[in-house]
C-alpha cells in the first residue's frame, strides 16, 4: 500500500522526504532537526521518528530508509533538560523507551548516516539502525556515566554485542568519545567516508538495497537480528525456515532463472 501522508504531514522535530531510485523502490530519508540542541532526542522527536519509520515501512514504494542528523551532530543524546528533574517513577510512567522498541519491529533496513556527535541516546539510536555509515568527523560515545546514569536505550547491550566487552567497558565506564575510524575498526561502523559525502554514500547504499528483491531483504534483516537473541541451534533453524520461505516468492524463481539465462533479473517484490 502506498500512502504518502507521512510525506505531507507537519513534523516539528524532523524533516521527511523520499529519494527517487530509477527502476527500483525509493529511499525514505528522515533528518533529525533540532539544531539548537544538537538534535537532543526528546520524547516528541522520538515519537516523530518512530511514526515516520513505521509509515515508510508500510509504504510499498519504499525499499530502505536513511536516518541522519546534521553535519555537527547526528544526536547528542537523550534530552537532558527533559530528564533533569524527573524521578524514577516519572521515568517509569513516561515509558519513553517504548518508542524505541517500535524501531526494532521495523522490517525494512535502516541506515544511520552519522556526522559529528553520536552520543548517549544518539549512539544508541544509530545502533538501532542496521548499518552505520560515518563521516570522518563522527564521534561516538556513551557519556551517561558523567551524568550519574548509564545508557538506557540499549547501549550496554548493543554496544557490547557490536564491539565486545573490552571496548564497551572502556566507552561506557569512561564516557570518552571515539572517532569514526576507531569505531570502524571496532566493528560498530560499516563504512567511514569523507565528511562531505557521508549522506550521499548512505543514500547510495540504501538505493542499492532498495533495488534488491524486497522479501529476501526483509528476511535477511530479520534472520541477522535473530542471531542477537538466539542460540546457534535455534538461529540456524530460523534462518533455514526463512530460506525455504523465500522459495515461495516469485522473485526467487526470477532470480535463479535470470542467472541461468545470463540476463538481469526483474524483481516483482513478491
Ligand atoms: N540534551 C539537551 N540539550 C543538549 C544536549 C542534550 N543531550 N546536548 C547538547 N545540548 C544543548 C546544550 O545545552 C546547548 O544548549 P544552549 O545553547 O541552550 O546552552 C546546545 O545543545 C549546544 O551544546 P553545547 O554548547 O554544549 O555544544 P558544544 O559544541 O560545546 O558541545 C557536546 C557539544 C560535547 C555534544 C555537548 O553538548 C555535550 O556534552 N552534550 C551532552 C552529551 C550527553 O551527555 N549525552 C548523553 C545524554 S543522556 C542519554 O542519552 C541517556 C540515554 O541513554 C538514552
Amino acid at each position: 500500500m502506498s500512502d504518502k501522508a507521512h510525506l505531507t504531514r507537519q513534523y516539528s522535530n524532523i524533516l521527511v522526504s523520499e529519494t527517487e531510485n530509477p527502476k527500483a523502490l525509493k529511499v525514505g530519508l528522515i533528518r533529525l532537526n533540532r539544531p539548537d540542541v544538537l538534535n537532543a532526542l526528546n520524547i516528541d522527536l522520538m515519537t516523530e521518528v518512530v511514526e515516520a519509520l513505521e509509515a515508510f515501512d508500510k509504504d510499498s514504494e519504499t525499499g530502505c530508509m536513511v536516518l541522519t542528523g546534521s553535519k555537527k551532530a547526528f544526536a547528542a543524546g537523550a534530552d537532558i533538560k527533559e530528564m533533569a528533574d524527573a524521578t524514577a517513577i516519572e521515568m517509569l510512567l513516561r515509558d519513553q523507551f517504548a518508542r524505541w522498541d517500535r524501531i526494532r519491529k521495523i522490517k525494512k533496513p535502516i541506515i544511520a548516516a552519522v556526522s559529528g556527535f553520536a552520543l548517549g541516546g544518539g549512539c544508541e539510536l544509530a545502533m538501532t539502525c542496521d548499518m552505520i555509515i560515518a563521516a570522518e568527523n563522527a564521534k561516538f560515545g556513551q557519556p551517561e556515566i558523567n551524568l550519574g546514569v548509564i545508557p538506557g536505550a540499549g547501549g550496554t547491550q548493543r554496544l557490547t554485542k557490536a564491539i565486545g566487552k573490552a571496548r564497551a567497558m572502556d566507552m561506557i565506564l569512561t564516557g570518552k568519545m571515539f572517532g569514526a575510524e576507531e569505531m570502524f575498526i571496532a566493528g560498530l561502523v560499516t563504512k567511514v567516508v569523507d565528511s562531505d559525502l557521508y549522506l550521499e554514500e548512505a543514500l547510495e547504499v540504501a538505493k542499492d538495497i532498495a533495488s534488491k528483491p524486497t522479501v529476501a531483504v526483509q528476511l535477511a534483516k530479520e534472520s541477522i537480528l535473530k542471531s542477537f537473541d538466539s542460540t546457534i541451534e535455534s538461529g540456524l533453524e530460523f534462518e533455514r525456515k526463512n530460506f525455504y520461505l523465500l522459495f515461495a516468492t516469485e522473485d526467487k524463481f526470477e532470480g535463479m532463472k535470470a542467472f541461468v539465462d545470463k540476463r538481469k533479473a526483474e524483481w516483482k517484490g513478491k
